[in-house]
This record gives C-alpha cells, structure tokens and sequence, in this order.
C-alpha cells in the first residue's frame, strides 16, 4: 500500500502532514488517527459521510458508477452464475471455492439446521403477533447464551464454527418467528433441500399434508439472498463490528446488527415500500404522492428511494426488477398491479427534476417487497429476509475485525455542546 499526504493548514499556519493511504480501488483514505494526539482536535463526521472506518477487502461499492463487487467479483456476475451458498462461501473465506471445497460447505451448513430444542421454548413465551424481527434479534441473541462454551474468538476453529452455525440456523429461527405468528405447527428443517428450498418449507409446509416447492420461488429467493449477502459498512455491518469490537460475544453482535437492520432507512424499507404502495393504491395518486415526498414540511418519503452510496443506480435494483417480471409471470398475477404502479413511480420520480438533482433512484428495497409478498411472504416477514442475506455478511465482517491484529474498541469522539462545569444546587435552591 503506496502512501501520500495530505496537508492541513489551521488559520495560525500551523501545518500539519497527514498520511494519505490508497486502497485497490475506490477513493484515497486521510489517515487522521494521529490528529487528536499530535492537534488535540477531533473530526467532525456526523452519520460517517466521509469517514472510512476500518480496513476491509471483503466488498466495493462504486457509489457514481453503479457498482458493487464482492471479493472482486461484481455482483451482476454472481447473480448470473453463483448460488447463495457458494457466494457465502466467497464472502467467508475470500476466493471461489474448488467443487470439493463447495461440496463440503454445503455439507456443514445443510447438517447445522437445527436449533438446539429448547431454544424452541423462547418461541412460547412471545405473544403470537409478536413482530418477527423481534423474535430473530432475541432468539439469535440467545445462540450467545446456548453456544458460549465454544466461542472464544480467539480460536479460528470457533470462529468457523460460529460462522456456519449463523448461516445455518437463521432460515429456521426466521421460520419458526413466521410459524408462531399464523399459529401453525413449526417445521423442522430438511438436509435434503438447498437453502432457499428448505426455508421455504420451513415457512409453508404443514404436517398434515405434502408441500410441492416452486423452483421459481426458491430461485427468486436464491438470488435475493446473494443480493443482500453484503454491502460494506452499512448500518447494521457497522454495529455488528462495533459491538464486536467490545469483544463481545458474536451472536449477540449479529443480534445488534438485526436490530439495526430493522429501521426504515435501513432494511425496514422494504416493509415500508409495500406499505407505501398499498397507500398510493392507484397511478392516478402518483402524482399527489410524489408532491409529498418533494414537500420539505411532509415526513413523507419515497420508500425504497435514495441511498448513501449510490448516486448513480443501485445494481440490486436493476437485477430484481427483472426477477420480479420472471416471478409474476409466473407465480401470483394478482400481485402484477402492484408491480405496474412501482414501475409507473420509478418512472415519474426519474423523470422529476428534485430526484433528479439529489441523485435518487431506485434501491435494493424498491422491488424485493413484490417478490416476496408474490412468494406468499407476509410484509411483517420482509426484513427478516434481508437478514438472513445479510447474515453471511455480518459474519464474514465480524470476523475480518477480530482477526485484525491492528484491531482497536470502536469509539467515536464528539463535539460537546452542553452546559459548561457548574456546581450542583441542593433542591431547595433550584
Ligand atoms: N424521498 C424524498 N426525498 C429524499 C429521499 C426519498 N426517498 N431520500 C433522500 N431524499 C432527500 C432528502 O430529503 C435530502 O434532501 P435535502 O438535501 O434537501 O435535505 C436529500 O435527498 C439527501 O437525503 P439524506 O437523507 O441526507 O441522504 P442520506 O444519505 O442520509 O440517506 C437514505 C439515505 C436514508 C437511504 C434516504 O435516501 C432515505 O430515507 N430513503 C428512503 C428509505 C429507504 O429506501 N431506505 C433503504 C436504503 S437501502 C438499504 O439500507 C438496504
């Protein structure tokens, strides 16, 4: 890694040279880590806009450019050719895997399914409208207190092993949150079926009869999943690294990373979007509700619009809008005038000058909400899809931060605003 510098100068003229440090690609890095120790002066970054917060070389994302890479490989590639468990595998260990090393990946993550059976019990006590984010982020934060003995983050074997059992048990956690809110009976996982096949049977199945998978349905889940695997340091990555910087325990870091996955700026979206659309209800009302977003008086925004990164298009966004066209034609017709109406809005807001200006198009979460609920997935179960995407993300970041020699605590600086030091008054006084 090449180093420049980069000069400050204070109103004093007092110069400072600051290390300038250039990744494979991407934009330059100034190293300020020294800046407080050598100035006594903080940056100030609110919401990190500019801020590089770790090393990493797992993803890329070209915000101007459209695009994003995992590991190198761009993701319309993947999308094309890999499957969810081999982009996993990628993600995990940094290179494609040879078919023995795929092969036995898949082995683990197909034989590590099942939940120990009395984190089942979790599941009695939430109340049966319980929202399913809810339930994964507690239950998953509860794999910390089943699977302590074998976690110490020192050991790669654990980490590995932490790892699998992430990937594999998510889908069956996801499905017994979804099972506990329509009262049905819950499904233990099958080894027999690929990842997306057997979530779907975990998810639709009853004991009482046989359930025939959708190949479309378990291929359109497939390609969801690779295209929420990772995306750098995003909100929920950000937390899970920041949690587990503390050193502790790694599920409950995922359980932080779910967590901060569910707001609607983040992967809430995707709920949100459908619950948008249905409140639009009508192109005639396109119009009227591309007013309120533009409105800065109106909390109003367009769901599934804009991004941090992006400034150009969201690559996930072009490649699901044509699965959703495959998914529709195929699966459930009823779902084809959400669609049109989603497709009629991209269209008017690209063409209206504000999203225009402020570079706002389509994100990752515009269009996955019409796959889903075409698929039969309830709204409330949206996010958790995502999580279970990004959950191979999550993991491959946590453990690129904690082998990290260099690795430090997180924790950010600020700019205090408060009172200055004064002296306590005995209540009488105040
Ligand atoms: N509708 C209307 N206006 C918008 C929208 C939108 N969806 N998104 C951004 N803007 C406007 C803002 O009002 C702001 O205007 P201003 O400069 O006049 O104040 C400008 O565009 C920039 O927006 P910021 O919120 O400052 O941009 P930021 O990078 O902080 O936020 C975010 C990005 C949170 C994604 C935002 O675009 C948003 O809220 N979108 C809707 C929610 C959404 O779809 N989230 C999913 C993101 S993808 C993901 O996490 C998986």
């Amino acid at each position: 890694m090449s180093q420049d510098t980069y000069r400050l100068i204070n109103p004093a003229g007092d110069e400072m040279e600051l290390p300038v440090r250039k990744g494979t690609v991407g934009p330059d890095v100034i190293d300020v880590a020294k800046l407080y120790k050598t100035k006594g002066v903080f940056t100030y970054d609110p919401g990190f806009v500019s801020t590089g917060s770790c090393e990493s070389d797992i993803t890329f994302i070209d915000g101007e450019k459209g695009v994003l890479m995992y590991r190198g490989y761009p993701v319309e590639q993947l999308a094309a050719h890999s499957n969810f468990i081999e982009v996993s595998y990628l993600l995990l260990h940094g290179d494609l895997p040879t078919s023995a090393e795929l092969e036995s990946f898949d082995d683990t993550i197909r034989t590590h399914t099942m939940l120990n059976e009395g984190m089942l019990n979790f599941f009695k006590g939430f109340r049966y409208d319980a929202h399913p984010m809810a339930m994964l982020s507690a239950v998953v934060g509860s794999m910390s207190a089943y699977y302590h003995d074998e976690m110490d983050s020192s050991n790669p074997d654990h980490r590995d092993i932490f790892a699998h059992r992430i990937l594999a048990k998510l889908p069956t956690i996801a499905a017994a949150a979804h099972k506990l809110n329509i009262g049905q009976p819950f499904m233990y996982p099958r080894n027999d079926l690929s990842y997306a096949e057997n979530l779907l049977h975990m998810l639709f199945a009853v004991p009482a009869e046989p359930y025939e998978i959708d190949p479309i349905a378990a291929e359109a889940l497939d390609l969801l999943f690779i295209l929420h695997a990772d995306h750098e340091q995003n909100c929920s990555t950000s937390t899970v690294r920041m949690a587990g910087s503390s050193g502790a325990n790694p599920y409950s870091a995922i359980a932080a990373g779910i967590s901060a996955l569910w707001g609607p700026a983040h992967g809430g979206a995707n709920e949100a979007v459908l619950t948008m659309l249905k409140e639009i209800g009508d192109v005639s009302q396109i119009g009227k509700y591309v007013e309120k977003a533009k409105d800065k008086n109106d909390p109003f925004r367009l769901m599934g619009f804009g991004h941090r990164v992006y400034k150009n298009f969201d690559p996930r966004a072009t490649i699901i809008r044509d699965m959703c066209h495959k998914v529709l034609a195929k699966l459930d017709r009823k779902d084809t005038p959400l669609f049109d109406l989603a497709q009629e809005l991209e269209q008017v807001a690209l063409k209206d000058d504000y999203f225009i200006e402020k570079n706002l198009y389509p994100n990752v979460d515009f269009y996955s909400g019409i796959i889903y609920k075409a698929l039969g997935i309830p709204t409330s179960m949206f996010t958790v899809m995502f999580a279970l995407g990004r959950s191979v993300g999550w993991t491959a970041h946590w453990r690129e931060m904690i082998s990290d020699p260099a690795g430090k605590i997180a924790r950010p600086r600020q700019l205090y605003v408060g009172a200055p030091q004064r002296d306590y008054k005995q209540i009488e006084e105040r």
